[in-house]
């Protein structure tokens, strides 16, 4: 035995209880990060500490840290007589709702909460061991950026991460909360996640800040107006979140966790609410109004048909036409895509596929059943939109229905008109089942449109025009603004009552929860990016 004195013996002059108390002294270093100090100075800004986040991000008391002695190993700017073991970022695991999450928290107290080679390591081991677990992984950022002075060695860490998020992407959930500064290169690692969180007012995320904003291009922009939360989530659609602080960002990651499977081999985990999959929904029957050009808003549908009216919608606020969102269905997760005819009559634009095509491909990518409600007048007109590449982009929302292999349920609430039909998870490209209520209207155009093309020379030769076309409008709505020429076709596998759609669509999930499907063996697909 080393010291040879006994398991209780100072031998060695106490070299045990000196290792012991290192350990203490290190530990309490780590722990305190940049000091009190720097977290009073967080704290001001209205921003928790790195350790704060962790600690409510998890379940209580499961937070296991690794890398809490590791130090940076620059010797440049007198940076060797400061070191603080942890480096700038808390890393480890715990649970979230009894499931494990890995977790890295950056600390605004050490250096700017700035990336150094040895931080980006810590961050690249934890995310390695995510991968062979198969554990989602959240990052909690709030960071100066590249260590300066650590030069190109920050740089490449940087690269090291983003090689490890994109190859984690599908595998496992990777989750961004901004809860600080985000800037320059560093915004492309929560990007290539799958969902990022801003917190309003203290978070920003931008390529270049604003003075370099205005020494280009002569702009003057503030931070939060550049890269704040609310920009990014309803200008650029960045940010699929926003809170207004960051105890209920974390809340909201949690959540979203509960929606998301562990990895892409697992299911999401079902958690059934007491709400009965049966249950009819009376008022749903009057909720579409007579009139077709008559808005109403989705979510009120939305609300009617999942478990306990609860749903989380991602993009909120970004290309509010389509609205995307996690729920439950008699327990089982699902991804719901909808039409808004509340917001520019739920037309399909730019803005609203390349929306609902990312979703679309994170459920599928996560095993999420798919439910589409389906009222869209079709693909928006106009030089904006196609100078703007709506054939490329409104191609990622048809995209992504095809190749995905998740139960696919869609139910056509109002208009199916055009392409629009096609793309909306229509059985043509492997919806598996498609349900229209009756005030359903599936067609190529609507009646006006259509009756103005096919019936012009008959309209104008007629001795009263107006009455000529509108004997023609009806003549045309009864036989094709209906869900029954479809239904007929076997294009619409049933028509129902809306009252009836909540126990149609879980009696559907529950018979899909075996399905097996395959795209063809390749490298990868080439979606039109
Ligand atoms: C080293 C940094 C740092 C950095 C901040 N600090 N950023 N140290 N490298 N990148 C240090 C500061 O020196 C300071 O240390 C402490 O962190 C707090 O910073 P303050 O400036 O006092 O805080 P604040 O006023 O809140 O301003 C925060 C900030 C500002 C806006 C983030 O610090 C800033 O502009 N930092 C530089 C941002 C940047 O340009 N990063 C490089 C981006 S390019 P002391 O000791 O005084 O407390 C990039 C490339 C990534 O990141 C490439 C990937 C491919």
């Amino acid at each position: 035995m080393a010291g040879g004195k006994g398991a209780g013996g100072a031998g060695n002059g106490g070299r045990r209880e000196r290792a012991h108390a290192r350990l203490e002294e290190l530990r309490a270093a780590s722990l305190a990060g940049g000091g009190a100090e720097a977290t009073a100075r967080q704290h001001e800004r209205g921003k928790l500490t790195a350790r704060e986040r962790v600690a409510l991000l998890l379940d209580e008391g499961t937070f296991v840290e690794s890398g809490g002695f590791v130090t940076h190993r620059c010797r440049d700017f007198g940076m060797e007589g400061k070191r603080i073991p942890g480096d700038g970022v808390v890393t480890g695991h715990g649970l979230v709702e009894g499931r494990r999450v890995f977790v890295f928290s950056q600390d605004f107290t050490v250096f700017g909460g700035s990336l150094s080679g040895a931080y980006a390591e810590k961050i690249c081991r934890l995310m390695d061991q995510a991968m062979k677990v198969g554990a989602p992984v959240v990052g909690l950022n709030d960071s100066g950026g590249a260590r300066i002075q650590e030069g190109v060695v920050s740089l490449g860490g940087y690269a090291e991460i983003f090689l490890r998020n994109t190859l984690a992407s599908g595998v496992i959930p990777q989750v961004s909360a901004i809860l600080g500064p985000c800037a320059g290169g560093a915004v492309y690692s929560p990007a290539i996640t799958d969902f990022i969180l801003m917190v309003e007012k203290t978070s920003y995320m931008y390529v270049t800040g604003p003075n370099v904003v205005k020494t280009v291009t002569h702009e003057e922009v503030t931070h939060e107006d550049l890269g704040g939360a609310r920009t990014h989530a309803s200008r650029s659609g960045v940010a699929h979140f926003t809170a207004p602080d960051d105890a209920s960002c974390l809340a909201r990651v949690r959540e979203l966790l509960s929606y998301l499977p562990s990895n892409n081999m697992e299911d999401p985990p079902l958690l059934p609410s007491g709400d009965d999959p049966a249950r009819a929904d009376a008022d749903l029957d009057g909720l579409v109004p007579e009139d077709p050009d008559r808005p109403y808003d989705v979510k009120e549908v939305i609300a009617r048909l999942v478990d306990g009216g609860r749903f989380l919608e991602v993009h909120g606020q970004y290309a509010e036409n389509i609205v995307v969102g996690f729920a439950r269905l008699g327990g089982r997760s699902v991804g719901i895509v909808a039409n808004q005819p509340a917001h520019l009559a739920g037309v399909l634009d730019i803005a609203a596929s390349m929306k609902a095509a990312r979703f679309i491909r994170t459920c599928d990518a996560f095993n999420v059943p798919l439910v589409t409600l389906e009222d869209v007048p079709g693909f928006l007109p106009g030089t904006d939109q196609e100078y703007g590449g709506i054939i490329r982009h409104g191609a990622k929302l048809l995209y992504a229905y095809c190749e995905a292999t998740v139960p696919k349920v869609t139910v056509i609430l109002r208009k199916a008109y055009g392409g629009a039909y096609d793309v909306m998870s229509s059985k043509h490209i492997r919806g598996d089942l498609n349900l229209a209520w009756p005030t359903a209207e599936i067609a190529v155009m609507g009646p006006k449109g259509a009756v103005e093309i096919i019936f012009r020379k008959e309209i104008a030769a007629a001795a009263d025009p107006a009455a000529e076309e509108a004997r023609k409008i009806a003549e045309y709505t009864e036989k094709f603004a209906n869900p029954f020429v479809a239904a007929a076709e076997g294009y619409v596998d049933d028509v129902i009552r809306p009252r009836e759609t909540r126990k149609r669509l879980c009696d559907a999930l529950e018979m899909l929860k075996t399905k097996r499907d395959r795209n063809p063996p390749r490298k990868h697909g080439n979606l039109p990016l």
